[in-house]
């Protein structure tokens, strides 16, 4: 049983779920995935559920609504997806790059004591990855902007990332060596999922 000892969970409560938080590109989604699966737990990305209440693309959110339209959505999905956790648990989430920084969601994360993981890495690679990512695979983040602006983005949010409960360094990893990290960090007992698996 994991016993989160982070800023996030004080109470010392047994934690099940787990966030996973920070900039684009960071490898929530993918690495998420990939621990879900490790662990034989459910995933859940919060941008795709906003996707599905909204019955739209996350920049067509921002196109028809703008930011504050979207930061709207994302807290009422967020809002629900915490409320299903009290009664299914073994979760792993990647919430979306403004989730965590922005205050009434953020503050939501906080109540609900659930520890989070901030997946960090320098701004060059992190561009470096979005944009491959657009290149291959099309996906379109209406933030991502010049190199200028993403940099500078990514320093007025990693003092709030660093509040997560902890940190783990993903530069130069791969998506499966991150998540036999945070297994072993994080003192999660692989489950159902890949047996056999020795990592
Ligand atoms: C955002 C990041 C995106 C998505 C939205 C806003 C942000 O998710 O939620 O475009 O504010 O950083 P990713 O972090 O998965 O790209």
């Amino acid at each position: 049983m994991l016993r989160c000892q982070g800023p996030a969970n004080r109470t010392n409560s047994p934690a099940q779920a787990v966030i996973l938080i920070g900039f684009m590109g960071a490898g929530k989604s993918s690495v998420g995935r990939a621990l879900a699966e490790r662990l034989g737990w459910g995933f859940e990305d919060l941008d795709e559920r906003i996707e599905q209440r909204e019955g739209k693309k996350v920049f067509e959110i921002f196109r028809d609504s703008g930011e504050a339209g979207f930061r709207r959505s994302e807290h009422a999905a967020l809002k629900e997806l915490l409320a299903e956790l009290r009664t299914s648990p073994e979760k792993v989430i990647a919430l979306g790059g403004g989730a965590f920084i922005h205050e009434s969601s953020a503050a939501l994360i906080k109540s609900a004591k659930i520890p989070t993981t901030f997946l960090d890495a320098g701004a060059e690679e992190l561009w470096e990855r979005c944009r491959r990512q657009s290149a291959e695979q099309g996906i379109e983040r209406p933030l991502l902007g010049s190199p200028e602006g993403f940099r500078k983005l990514y320093e007025q949010r990693r003092p709030h990332y660093l509040k997560a409960s902890r940190r783990q360094e993903t530069g130069g990893k791969t998506v499966e060596q991150i998540a036999a990290e945070l297994i072993r960090a994080l003192r999660l007992g692989e489950g159902r999922g890949r047996q056999g698996d020795n990592e």
